[in-house]
């Protein structure tokens, strides 16, 4: 059995919230400092899959770089993950479109996730022919083939995603096996999924919604770079209820729930939310010490997150980081040779 080869992707979003960090980012962190001798590593800031949606340039520009600097300060090394952006690996787009010639457009046509995004969530199936028609463009209605193009390329064999993409990467399987199929000597290497079991994090100002970055009011985020009066200042701001005893009941105290989450979740020793219920109600402890344990616990899980940021973005004018994404460029931009070459032989080039 050969190594693991871990592939994982997110959008050039700028500095992450801290739904981003624990949903997402932190597995990653995890899974490279826990990976056996020889695991491959490959984190990619998605600016292709970025502008299926309409960007300003030097706004795109600059959350690429935010999220960049985000990355390595969370802890992801360049010394054992490749790190890059997708678009400086312009095979990502060229297996694109050879996996568009060998993928069924009725598969993607099923897919939720591009009516959801034309329609706003609320209204994903009410959607007419005429405005898809206006409105969808190729790239996303195209979006899980770029995907699927992201993964082979580097011959993943693992990808941890959240439940959402299931769908996703049972896709790019199918992208592996039909190109494989279509092309005597074809092998994509079709990955498996794995599941990360991540929390959702709500935000602060609403707790029946999860924390997002689109959310017009700040207090409902924390940021992974705000720093420690500010995180305990939004925490402290969370909206809970009148109920000043400490129970876990996500169902009819979420805001309480919540912070007993974010508690857990940045407990080093990972005990679970009821557990930390029990001990604070044993202590008689009210909402207001609540907010304090689990301001305390979020500044700790997040101590030298800012410092290292601003450091990556500020080393030697700004070059040191410049200097990361050229090394992570380069080694992805290898790694995808390495697959394009097997791709070109077989189809004919
Ligand atoms: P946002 O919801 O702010 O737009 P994205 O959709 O860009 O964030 O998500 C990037 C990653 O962060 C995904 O893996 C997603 O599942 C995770 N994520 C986003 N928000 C949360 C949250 N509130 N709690 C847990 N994970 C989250
Ligand atoms: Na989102």
């Amino acid at each position: 059995m050969s190594a693991k080869r871990i592939f994982s992707g997110i959008q050039p979003t700028g500095v992450p919230h801290l739904g981003n960090y624990l949903g997402a980012m932190r597995q990653w962190k995890r899974l490279q400092d826990e990976a056996p001798q020889g695991t491959k590593l490959f984190f990619s800031i998605v600016d292709l899959h970025a502008i299926t949606m309409p960007q300003d340039a030097p706004v795109l520009r600059q959350r690429s770089r935010e999220m960049m600097a985000s990355l390595l300060a969370i802890g992801l090394d360049p010394a054992k993950s490749t790190i890059f952006y997708q678009s400086s690996v312009p095979a990502h787009s060229e297996l694109k479109w050879i996996l568009d010639c060998t993928a069924s457009v009725g598969y993607l046509n099923r897919m939720t996730q591009w009516k959801s995004k034309l329609a706003g969530d609320n209204n994903a199936l009410r959607i007419s022919d005429d405005t898809i028609e206006k409105k969808l463009k190729m790239g996303l209605f195209g979006y899980p083939v770029l995907q699927a193009a992201d993964i082979l390329i580097h011959r993943a064999t693992h990808v941890p995603v959240g439940d959402d993409q299931r769908q996703h990467l049972e896709f790019a399987r199918e992208c592996a096996t039909n190109f494989n199929h279509a092309y005597p000597g074809g092998n994509l290497v079709a990955p498996e999924t794995m599941i990360t079991r991540s929390p959702r994090v709500m935000s602060l100002t609403n707790p029946h919604k999860k924390m997002s970055k689109s959310s017009p009011n700040h207090r409902s985020r924390i940021l992974i770079t705000s720093d420690e009066d500010e995180i305990r200042n939004r925490v402290r701001g969370a909206v809970t209820d009148s109920h000043n005893a400490v129970t876990y009941d996500p169902e009819e105290r979420p805001g309480v729930a919540n912070l007993l989450d974010l508690l857990s979740q940045c407990d080093p020793e990972a005990r679970e939310p009821e557990e930390w219920a029990r001990h604070l109600d044993a202590e008689n402890a009210n909402l207001g010490d609540l907010k304090k344990a689990a301001g305390d616990a979020v500044v700790r899980e997040l101590a030298g997150v800012r410092e290292r940021y601003l450091d990556f973005l500020n080393r030697k004018g700004g070059r040191w980081v410049k200097e990361i994404e050229e090394e992570g460029a380069e080694a992805a931009r290898e790694s995808a040779a390495e697959t394009m070459r097997m791709v070109r032989e077989v189809v004919g080039f």
